[in-house]
């Protein structure tokens, strides 16, 4: 399976500190927003990516993620020329995804769960789609499942003024190939876009949408706002320091997924290929201590 990473957009809810970069380069905490959802599908066992952002900021990214081979990966980036919408992402990526599966995470989008990437490795040869429901208490927010009496998804809807269900859809996605002509099928909604929810009400209608049920300890965030980014910054802080872990790492994520061995990821943290500055700020020492915990946890 490939992975499509999608960092484009204007980022207005965060202007004027959107104005001259990309709101996924910017930190959250210790490390660079897109560096979480890299490690996720990372840990989901997919190395194959493509990063998708605008004209003027993708050498950003090529400049700072690189051909992914530091980290077991291949990385290939594309450009979105306008914000046409998430579900874009698979006619921009169409040559990429060729004749594959493809996984797709939004570029803000911070997921976090012990045995996560175990239960996502298990979506990376859907025979359809396959989206996730996550209780929240401001579903309106989002994409919202709407369920019958049995429980079963009848329904998917973006935004809705009064949401059928407290179980929203959060942005990482896993489809077979018919993706891309679906996406390239569907009309623009109202607010001139493609939806990802219009590509997976398709799977819906065909039978072909599985939906799981993340528990209600998943921590995850959608930073869109300036509050959004405070809060991701807390938690990434506080989690890091209490148990010695560092969350959305692709270093780490690489090393534990076997994409890297323990040599290589010394040499990382040593930041021999990072000009010194991994050492410096302490990112170096924190890798390192990812050793001693997988040591200390077997
Ligand atoms: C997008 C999707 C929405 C999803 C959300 C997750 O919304 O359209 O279905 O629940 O991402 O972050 P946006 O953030 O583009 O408003």
């Amino acid at each position: 399976m490939k992975g499509i990473v999608l960092a484009g957009g204007r980022a207005t809810r965060l202007g004027p500190a959107s104005r001259a970069t990309s709101k996924q380069l910017m930190h959250v905490y210790d490390k660079p927003l897109v560096y979480y959802p890299l490690s996720t599908l990372i840990h989901a066992r997919i190395n194959e990516i493509l990063i998708i952002s605008t004209p003027g900021q993708l050498p950003l990214y090529e400049a700072l993620l690189g051909d992914g081979s530091q980290w077991g990966c291949a990385f290939s980036f594309a450009v979105q020329a306008e914000p046409r919408g998430l579900a874009d992402a698979f006619v921009v990526g169409a040559e990429f995804i060729g004749d594959d599966t493809v996984a797709l995470i939004l570029g803000d989008n911070i997921f976090y769960g012990w045995g996560l990437g175990e239960q996502l490795q298990r979506f990376t040869d859907p025979d359809g789609a396959v989206v996730f429901g996550l209780w929240a208490h401001d579903p309106q927010r989002y994409g919202v499942l709407e369920l019958d009496e049995g429980g079963r998804v009848v329904g998917i809807h973006e935004k809705p003024e009064v949401p059928p269900s407290n179980l929203m859809v959060p942005g990482l996605y896993f489809y077979d190939n018919s993706v891309v002509d679906i996406a390239r099928s569907l009309p623009p909604s109202a607010r001139g876009e493609i939806e990802i929810t219009d590509v997976n009400a398709c799977y819906l209608t065909e039978g072909r949408l599985e939906v799981c049920r993340l528990p209600f300890s998943t921590d995850w965030f959608d930073v869109g706002t300036f509050d959004a980014m405070l809060d991701a910054q807390t938690w990434v802080a506080g989690q890091q320091r209490r148990k010695g872990v560092l969350i959305g790492s692709p270093e780490a994520a690489a090393h534990r997924e076997g994409f890297i061995d323990t040599a290589q990821l010394r040499h990382l943290a040593a930041a021999v290929d990072h000009d010194g500055d991994l050492d410096k700020s302490g990112y170096g020492e924190r890798l390192l201590r990812i050793l001693e915990l997988e040591d200390g946890l077997g």
